[in-house]
């Protein structure tokens, strides 16, 4: 991370876990942590739709920012079972996780529907947390940078600088996640560091040093320190061990240090 130019974030996925009923205990236990360490490190918890509003009021004048994980790219009209940008906006989301490999593999979302989503979110006023990373197969086959190339310029494409600093980069390759088994600090530096190379040389040097690259895929209390010590990982997009508040609290911690 390097604190001097771009905030670091640590980004909670609880993905289609919890219940509403239970997000209040949640917000109550993340509290301590939010308001020692908030000051030095973005919150955000992104639960499923249904748990938006009740997150939403459980996190009011705390420093956690509630994000939502997915949004249709359409403003308004028939598009049933979707949830539009301004609809997040208007509950008072402030980030959307865009692009997740879930829904790239499960729910057939292409690089053309993530930057629809990203046009559509920014247009709100919401940070997009655009998702990237390559599959097993695909590092197997040495295109990890090919990969993560087309992802992050599709992602961005028509997005104009005068906005790009508001969108946050997750690299999440598909192979760490939910699997235990995170990139090493070395392999997940040398992919943020590429992605930001990408950033400077569509954007400028500028905009490029301003934009939170995240890290994502089975990042815990353990592994945090050794990936946030990379110079190009801004922070983290947690998954399995977010639904702990107290691990959650730890990473928290961990990401309020300094490493540079
Ligand atoms: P994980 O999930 O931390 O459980 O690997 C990360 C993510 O999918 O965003």
């Amino acid at each position: 991370m390097n604190r001097k130019y771009r905030n670091t974030i640590i980004a909670a996925n609880l993905k289609m876990n919890m219940l509403p009923s239970n997000i209040k205990a949640y917000a109550e236990a993340l509290k301590p942590a939010a308001s020692a360490y908030g000051k030095r490190c973005g919150i955000v918890v992104c639960p499923s739709f249904v748990l938006v509003p009740q997150a939403v009021k459980a996190f009011r004048d705390s420093r956690v920012s509630v994000g939502a994980q997915n949004v249709s790219q359409f403003e308004s009209g028939a598009y049933t079972g979707e949830v539009s940008a301004p609809q997040l906006a208007d509950l008072g989301v402030r980030y959307v996780i865009i692009g997740h490999s879930e829904r790239r593999e499960m729910f057939g979302e292409t690089d053309e529907t993530v930057n629809q989503k990203v046009h559509a979110a920014l247009a709100a006023n919401l940070r997009p947390i655009v998702c990237v990373g390559e599959t097993l197969a695909q590092r197997e086959m040495g295109i990890t940078s090919e990969v993560i190339t087309l992802q992050v310029k599709s992602a961005l494409a028509g997005v104009p600088a005068t906005k790009v600093r508001r969108v946050v980069i997750a690299y999440e390759p598909v192979w760490a996640i939910g699997t235990g088994l995170a990139a090493t600090d070395t392999e997940a530096a040398a992919v943020c560091r590429e992605i930001r190379t990408l950033v400077r040389g569509l954007y400028g040097a500028r905009i490029a040093r301003a934009v939170s690259i995240l890290y994502g895929g089975s990042m815990n209390e353990q592994n945090t320190r050794g990936l946030l010590a990379q110079p190009d990982i801004d922070g983290g997009l947690i998954g399995s061990a977010s639904l702990s508040p107290e691990t959650l609290s730890a990473i928290i911690e961990i990401a309020s240090h300094d490493y540079v």
